[in-house]
């Protein structure tokens, strides 16, 4: 049996399909999903995570054996942080909302990553007296400098970097340049600003557009930005995105069904977030792509509690959608 290194899966980051949305497209205007849940720890926080540590690699700031990277993250930065330093020899400390599914927090358990949970919203917030997790992650990291890093997802370059170099290329070169209209959630501006930058300097016009979920919303890894301040990294480049359009918790679970049935997609709450707002904004004529940051399968119990699936439907529709990936934990 050929066996797997750890460079096979830090290569396997990245280079994730576009799958076309049928129960979408029709006319002249096609929609397409970035599959974002292909990377080998299940999101489109690999990117970043493996951005972030090989840029502190770089600049000689971690040491093997040694340094311990803390992060404030809602789930998948945690994850994707984890499973690559643990691959390069690197411990890490998760500061988690909460409110995060108990299938993340399962997953980093069985990971073997210390946690610290705050009561945050369910992506770390930003600004006054809103900013336990990052405040936490912070002091510790501060407590201990020579041992401690924090790589600060909501202000490090590199997760700019890691989609500008990496995933706004990718959408390009899949989409043979037709690409009319972006759309992404934000939670730190990593993904938006990086691709939109990327696709803007392909094509100026290209839509960037936002997608903004309720005050008090359910979508891991956003963020309002009328409850939440707008992170350094996302204010770098806020310029490149065109337009808003908001998304109420409703409206992002009342298509996830409709997904499986049309699409034979298991999707996130943040895809199909991603979903309702590109159902949602009349694009007459174009060539429309959105992230799928995730896959379902981390949501069964928020799935489950808001009455989407069943038990047993639940597990059906994993083992019935032929999309999953093969995933590293
Ligand atoms: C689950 C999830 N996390 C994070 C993000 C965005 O990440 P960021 O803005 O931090 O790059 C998205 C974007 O769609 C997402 O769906």
């Amino acid at each position: 049996m050929a066996t797997t290194t750890h460079a096979d899966v830090i290569s396997r980051i990245g280079n994730t399909p576009v799958v076309r949305l049928d129960s979408l497209s029709g006319g002249a205007t096609s929609y397409w999903a970035k599959m974002e849940g292909y990377n080998p720890f299940g999101s489109v926080k690999d990117r970043a995570a493996y951005w972030m540590i090989r840029d502190a690699e770089e600049k000689g700031i971690l040491k093997k054996g040694k340094s311990v990277i803390i992060e404030p993250t809602s789930g998948n930065t945690g994850i994707a942080l984890v499973g690559i330093a643990r691959l390069l020899g690197y411990k890490v400390e998760i500061v988690i909302p909460d409110k995060a599914s108990q299938e993340t927090k399962d997953i980093l358990d069985r990971m073997g990553a210390k946690m610290y949970e705050t009561s945050d919203d369910l992506c770390p917030k930003v600004g006054a007296g809103t900013e336990q997790s990052i405040a936490l992650a912070t002091s510790i990291a501060s407590s201990r400098p020579d041992t401690y890093y924090s790589p600060n997802q909501y202000g490090n370059d590199a997760n700019f970097r890691g989609h500008y170099i990496t995933t706004g290329p990718e959408i390009w070169e899949q989409t043979g340049g037709r690409i009319t209209h972006f759309f992404t959630g934000v939670g730190t501006g990593g993904t938006i600003t990086g691709i939109g930058a990327y696709l803007k300097e392909r094509n100026p016009d290209i839509q960037i557009i936002g997608c903004q979920p309720q005050r008090d919303h359910m979508i891991q890894g956003w963020r309002n930005f009328e409850e939440s301040a707008k992170p350094d990294l996302f204010l770098r480049r806020e310029h490149v995105v065109d337009e808003w359009v908001d998304v109420t918790n409703e409206e992002a679970f009342g298509v996830v069904r409709e997904v499986l049935e049309r699409d034979s997609l298991l999707i996130s709450p943040s895809a199909a977030a991603v979903y309702a707002c590109m159902k949602k904004l009349h694009i007459p004529l174009g060539y429309v792509v959105g992230i799928f940051a995730d896959d379902g399968r981390k949501f069964g119990s928020v799935y489950r509690e808001r009455g989407i699936f069943g038990d047993m439907e639940f597990a059906e529709a994993v083992r019935g959608a032929a999309h999953l990936s093969r995933l590293e934990y």
